[in-house]
């Protein structure tokens, strides 16, 4: 693997797709373990996470759905910022025991928006996945269970995260020189 440019910008290899698929399979172990007698509700959320999504949810060995939704950010009406929205979340929250997939946690921004309101459903248990973490960069404490990598605080692309729109495609994960 060799030096790619994307749009303007260099990047180096980081992690290979092996290195990826074990982790991923380490990570699909975990749950299975923890959710052997339970029927859990994966949400996914677009873009960025539908590689990994996809490659965790076929590890899973347990009686499991999934849905995909994409969130939105929005200036709310009063001076409290953005608010953001879930579109496509119409499955059942109440009662259902919820580990929600994310590519990467950066600042913890979006999932510490986002979990409130999923809370506000009453789910019977709320956990996250995510495949890359970057503990440097996070300002809003989020507690991941599931964790693939964590990475130092560089701008990665590959294995669905992009920059600017491309990337998604490269099956490794790249790293910003
Ligand atoms: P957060 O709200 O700051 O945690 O940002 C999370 C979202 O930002 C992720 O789901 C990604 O879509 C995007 N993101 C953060 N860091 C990177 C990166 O290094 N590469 C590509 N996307 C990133």
């Amino acid at each position: 693997m060799a030096q790619i440019k994307v749009h303007d910008k260099n990047f180096i290899p980081y992690l290979s797709a092996a290195e990826i698929d074990t982790q991923v399979q380490r990570v699909a172990d975990e749950i299975n373990r923890d959710y052997s007698n339970k029927k859990p509700l994966f949400i996914a959320i677009l873009n960025g996470a539908f590689i990994f999504a996809a490659d965790l949810f076929k590890k899973i060995d347990v009686e499991a759905e999934i849905c995909f939704i994409k969130l939105a950010s929005y200036k709310g009406i009063k001076s409290t910022g953005k608010v953001i929205t879930a579109i496509g979340l119409d499955a059942e929250i109440y009662g259902r025991d919820v580990i929600i997939v994310e590519d990467i946690v950066d600042t913890g921004k979006t999932l510490s928006q986002f979990l409130p309101q999923l809370e506000h459903q009453h789910p019977a248990s709320l956990k996250i996945t995510s495949l890359l973490h970057k503990p440097e960069a996070m300002i809003h404490p989020i507690k991941i269970d599931y964790l693939g990598f964590t990475i130092p605080n560089k701008f990665v692309l590959g294995y669905g995260l992009d920059y600017d729109g491309l990337g998604r495609n490269i099956k490794e994960i790249y790293q910003l020189v």
